[in-house]
């Protein structure tokens, strides 16, 4: 039977997002938002794509969530984008009443589905769809480590003049600027990075990955990415999907493991058909660790003041 993908949100991400299933011929799409003849007009552009590209997917759009019904997948993309000068953080409340209506919406049509969140801020945004759809911890995923660590690939490939496809890279923590990039667990064809590297180059790089999404709002001035986010969102629905089980950094919601209870951090997943299929505990220096708690206690003052909203 197709596979059925709903995306919340036919903005920049979202339309992207379904650009990149329809193209892979990964399942039906039904785009929505709030803006009416916005996902309808994007949804039958999109459908008309497919005689040129070679697919045969129909992509659909609506206002409300009646066609999204029996979805496998909800990607939830819907929310206000940051502008210069704002953090991921600034969003918080906006995009919180946002994601809730989403939430509530698309879990109502589709109970059996999984969601994967985009909205920022990301890791308060899955813990959110994690209340609201009162779903199991692995049926709700957050979409940052991938686009974190394609731009620290990006970059390491670039200063090492290498294929991006032979460098791996590990990002853990929140979507923020506590994000904890792990250069110990970065490698390029299993060559550890930091014999490739001097620390001065490192650190450099490090800064530029963790400063990745500013540096792209500093360019647009209007919004923030969507080539990049889209790819990384729809690499998870294809794991998913397509039960590969890829290994991934995703945010999952923690019960103790590296010392954290009760809040979604960005870990490594096995992503498959169940969703989060297993959370993967690395064995982390002190200097890591601590830096993996400041991180986290970025996200649990967030969820905090949503806490206090619900
Ligand atoms: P955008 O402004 O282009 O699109 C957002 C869309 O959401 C708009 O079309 C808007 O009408 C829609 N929308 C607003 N309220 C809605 C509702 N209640 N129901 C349905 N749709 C609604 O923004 P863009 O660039 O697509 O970004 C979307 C979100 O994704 C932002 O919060 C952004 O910060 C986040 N993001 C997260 C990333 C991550 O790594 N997790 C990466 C990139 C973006
Ligand atoms: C990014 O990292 C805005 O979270 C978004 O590009």
């Amino acid at each position: 039977m197709r596979k059925k993908v709903t995306v919340v949100g036919a903005g920049n991400v979202g339309a992207n997002c379904a650009l990149r299933i329809a193209g892979k011929e990964l399942a039906d799409v039904v785009l929505v938002d709030v803006v009416e003849g916005v996902p309808q007009g994007k949804g039958l552009d999109l459908l008309q794509s497919g005689p040129v590209e070679g697919y045969d997917v129909m992509v659909t759009g609506a206002n409300d969530y009646e066609p999204t019904a029996n979805s496998d997948i909800v990607v939830i993309t819907a929310g206000f984008p940051r502008k210069p000068g704002m953090s991921r953080d600034d969003l918080l409340m906006a995009n919180f009443e946002i994601v809730k209506n989403a939430t509530e919406q698309a879990v109502k049509y589709s109970p059996d589905s999984i969601l994967v969140l985009v909205t920022n801020p990301l890791d308060a945004m899955c813990q959110t769809a994690y209340w609201v759809s009162k779903f199991a911890k692995h049926r709700v995923v957050g979409m940052a480590g991938v686009l974190d660590t394609a731009r620290f690939r990006t970059f390491i490939a670039r200063e090492l003049d290498v294929s991006v496809e032979n460098v791996t890279a590990m990002v853990l923590g929140g979507h923020g600027d506590t994000m904890v990039p792990l250069v110990r667990l970065s490698s390029v064809s299993g060559i550890p990075l930091t014999e490739l590297l001097d620390q001065a180059t490192l650190d450099r790089l490090v800064d530029r990955a963790r400063n990745g999404g500013a540096e792209i709002v500093k360019h647009l001035k209007t919004g923030s990415a969507y080539y990049a986010p889209s790819a990384a969102a729809v690499e998870m629905v294809e794991s998913i999907l397509k039960d590969k089980k890829k290994v991934l950094p995703c945010a999952a919601y923690l019960e103790g493991e590296y010392g954290i209870n009760g809040l979604y951090v960005g870990v490594p997943v096995k992503l498959g058909a169940r969703g989060v299929e297993k959370i993967y505990e690395v064995k982390l220096t002190d200097d890591e660790s601590a830096a993996l708690k400041k991180s986290a206690a970025a996200v649990e003052e967030l969820v905090a003041v949503m806490k206090s909203k619900m």
